[in-house]
């Protein structure tokens, strides 16, 4: 299998290209596609991971079926069959790696919840003993788990920057309290839901990064939800407090990416066979464990 690095259809209007998503016009509807490109450290690397797209997809489809009732979702359909333009020409493209979806004017806000101290915000806390003005208990050891959910947002970055915490208040001031308030509860009730699921299924979901958009009809889950890019998702069997933890998600990449010291600057490296291999492994074993269905391909 070959990693598809873009999707070019030319004869759709192609409205943008993300990190890992191109999205297209199908109408009022927006046609998004999951390529098999990775970021890392904010960048999108040269080496695609074959196969990426249809677990982001395909997992997110599983999560916006099973979450509906939170709240409402962007997702229209994954069915080629459903989708009413012809596209049958893309049909290898398309395959189990796209969604049509509505389109809806996006929050400016990364929804961050984490369950679990680690990642930005372990290193915030051992810094401040707080995340994103949240002041947590003194003491508290790498991954432990927080008492809590608790919600740190974060702005979207533009290309190449990081993407910066910010606290609630300032949240409230870029979009207005009410919808802050309602983003912030939405977030945390998803994120106890999903966890719910997943441990049962042998995965802590550390943290998770969801995006809100609205339309006409209000607001409405987008982009994708609870994948290992958006995720950090960890073997509940392995779980100890006090250290890093191995990982279903793009850790392992990171992991590389430091052994190899990359400055975190432009041009990002390739990476090697080996560690392509075990990307798509962890991705498709997190897919197994949490859905109980293989990948359609
Ligand atoms: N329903 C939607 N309507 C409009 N934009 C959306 C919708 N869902 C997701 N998006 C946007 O589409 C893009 C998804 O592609 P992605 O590769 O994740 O981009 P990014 O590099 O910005 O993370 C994101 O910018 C996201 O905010
Ligand atoms: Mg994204």
């Amino acid at each position: 299998m070959k990693a598809l690095l873009k999707a070019e259809l030319p004869e759709l209007k192609l409205v943008s290209r993300g990190k890992v998503r191109d999205i297209y016009a199908i109408g009022m509807d927006l046609l998004m596609i999951a390529t098999d490109r990775i970021s890392a450290f904010d960048h999108i690397l040269p080496t695609g991971i074959p196969g990426k797209g249809e677990v982001l997809t395909q997992l997110s489809a599983f999560w916006f079926r099973k979450l509906a009732d939170v709240v409402p979702n962007h997702m229209i359909s994954t069915d080629l069959a459903e989708f009413p333009e012809d596209l049958s020409e893309y049909k290898k493209i398309l395959k189990g790696r796209s969604m049509r979806v509505k389109r809806a004017e996006m929050f400016p806000v990364e929804c961050v919840v984490r369950g679990y101290i680690s990642g930005s915000g372990w290193k915030d806390y051992i810094r401040t003993g707080s995340i994103g003005g949240i002041t947590l208990t003194p003491g508290m050891r790498e991954s432990e788990r927080l008492s809590e959910p608790i919600f740190t947002p974060a702005t979207k970055a533009a290309d190449g920057e990081h993407d910066e915490n910010i606290s609630f208040a300032k949240m409230a001031n870029m979009i207005g309290g009410e919808e802050a308030e309602k983003l912030r509860d939405l977030s945390i009730e998803l994120y106890l839901r999903a966890s719910k699921h997943a441990e049962a299924r042998g995965i802590v979901i550390a943290d998770t990064k969801f995006e809100f958009g609205k339309n006409d009809r209000g607001i409405l889950l987008c982009d994708e939800a609870l994948t290992p890019d958006s995720s950090r998702f960890w073997p509940r069997d392995q779980y100890r407090a006090g250290q890093s933890q191995p990982s279903f998600d793009k850790q392992y990449v990171r992991d590389y990416l430091e052994k190899i010291k990359w400055n975190k600057k432009a041009p990002a490296p390739p990476l090697p066979a080996e560690v392509v291999r075990g990307t798509q492994k962890r991705y498709a074993e997190v897919y197994f464990m949490l859905t109980d269905s293989v990948l359609q391909q």
